[in-house]
């Protein structure tokens, strides 16, 4: 039995790897998520099988339980929504490491007959684990406009609070390694881990939440693989390694679209304002607006029009009117391509999957180092609902909180339509010089609509 739980998880991991290899990509991401699905499935039925099994009533209530609030929600939610999902779900993984570590520590009655590495993975899977879990919490709560997007911090009193949180569940892990077995030990553990994740995520801003998430996700990975070394459990190793190298891989890849630190991010304060821009001194400045026919006769009269799309292309839901548009703007014998910003949306790949969804071929999908030198040749650059990611602060404000960010380079083009509700700042909550060049138009309405009414008018042309 031993070896065939043992095929059953190397089949897994197998899956867990190809799975992984399908999701870098929106074509094969959805069957990649079905591989690593069966693959977890698989290792779910392994652990099952293992000899001791028992309290089956408590495995079937938990599956039962796991199924009837993972599964809808999972397909209910909106894409905008999905960070916070990705935090909720995240977290409950965390969560449920330091459950385990907790249990172990009530079944072997404290860490004095266990193998030192034993204690020291299981103490540092609680920590980490119930950090994670209330971290990512926050994170959700933040995302969900629960608690207040702004960073919130106790001021001074910041660092000596975190360092003291810090402390607390250190003292208390090396209390239990050194043969500590009262319950309330681990319980005081549990629960400074926990006040840690609070604290620290509490003071990031809404901007850069999304970075967080995905730091936390790599800890919930590590934790689990930490887990799995003290319980002797290869899945557990296996998965808990996927998770913490992609997790730390695409936070570090995050971080660098942003242009951001992983320690300033974590040292919090930036982002999660929307406030109205207003060119820095409070004087309103004029900018110049355009109307549906104006930008249907413009692009049909271009050779090239490139779609910068953002998150407010996501909120509009408007990528099928979308390439709607593009179709009409081809049939006249025009080129048009996407610029795909890193970090645009929400999420890492927001834009791509949006636009997979409305069959845009991916071939007209660039990434930005390879459009942002074709705009000087691009007559229309038709930006829908991206502003951070087409900000030109990155790039001559050096006091700019986002200076130093890769941004797409719009106001190389020829013209530049911006179609968004209002001068509303994006996430980062500043200014958009864009707005104000002399080569660009603002398009004031929903996404969806103002798209729809170019439609018309192009098909009226
Ligand atoms: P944002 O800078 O957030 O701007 C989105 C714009 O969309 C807003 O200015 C908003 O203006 C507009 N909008 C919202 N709803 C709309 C609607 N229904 N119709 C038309 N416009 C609408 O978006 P971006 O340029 O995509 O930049 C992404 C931001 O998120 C960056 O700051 C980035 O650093 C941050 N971020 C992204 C990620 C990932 S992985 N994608 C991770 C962390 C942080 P109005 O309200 O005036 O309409």
């Amino acid at each position: 039995m031993t070896t065939f739980i043992a095929v059953l998880y190397i089949i897994s991991f197998a899956l867990f790897i190809y799975g992984l290899m399908g999701l870098t990509g929106p074509r094969t991401a959805v069957r990649g998520n079905w591989i690593a699905a069966v693959g977890m499935g698989i290792a779910v039925i392994a652990t099952l099988l293992t000899p001791g099994m028992s309290n089956w009533l408590l495995i079937a209530l938990g599956v039962a339980i796991g199924v009837v609030v993972g599964v809808p929600s999972a397909r209910k939610v909106k894409m905008t929504a999905m960070p916070q999902m990705v935090a909720l779900f995240n977290g409950v993984g965390g969560g449920a490491v330091a459950l385990i570590a907790w249990v172990e520590f009530r079944t072997t009655e404290g860490y004095a007959h266990e193998p030192a590495y034993v204690a020291i993975a299981s103490l540092f899977a609680a920590i980490v684990g119930s950090v994670s879990f209330w971290g990512s919490n926050i994170a959700f709560g933040k995302l969900q406009e629960l608690i207040s997007g702004r960073p919130i911090t106790l001021g001074k009193l910041q660092q000596p609070v975190n360092a003291l949180v810090l402390i607390a569940a250190i003292v208390f892990a090396v209390v239990i390694a050194s043969g500590g077995d009262a319950e309330l030990l681990m319980i005081g553990l549990l629960v400074a881990a926990g006040v840690l994740g609070v604290v620290v995520v509490l003071p990031i801003g809404g901007a850069d939440m999304p970075v967080v998430i995905s730091l936390l996700n790599a800890l919930t990975g590590l934790s689990a693989a930490a887990m799995g070394l003290a319980l002797d459990n290869t899945a557990l190793i296996v998965a808990g390694m996927i998770v913490g190298a992609s997790g730390s891989i695409l936070t570090n890849l995050m971080a660098k679209a942003m242009n951001r630190s992983i320690p300033a991010i974590v040292a919090g304060g930036f982002g999660g304002t929307t406030s109205v821009a207003s060119g820095g001194s409070g004087e309103v400045r004029p900018v110049r607006s355009t109307s549906a026919s104006d930008t249907a006769i413009q692009m049909a009269y271009a050779n090239k029009v490139v779609v910068v799309p953002g998150y407010g292309m996501a909120v509009a839901q408007a990528q099928h009117v979308v390439r709607e548009m593009a179709k009409l703007l081809e049939a006249k014998g025009i080129t048009v391509e996407y610029a795909i910003h890193p970090v645009a949306g929400r999420m890492p790949g927001h834009m791509n999957v949006l636009l997979a969804e409305a069959d845009v071929p991916y071939e007209q999908l660039k990434e930005m180092d390879e459009i942002n030198s074709e705009f000087a040749q691009t007559d229309v650059a038709l930006v829908i609902g991206a502003n951070d990611v087409t900000n030109p602060a990155a790039e001559t404000d050096p006091g700019s909180p986002i200076y130093g960010m890769p941004i797409l380079k719009v106001n190389h083009s020829r013209s530049v339509i911006v179609l968004k509700r209002s001068m509303s700042s994006g996430f980062a909550g500043i200014d958009n010089e864009l707005f104000y060049d002399a080569k660009t138009s603002m398009l004031f309405g929903d996404a969806k609509s103002s798209v729809g009414e170019i439609v018309e008018e192009l098909k009226a042309l």
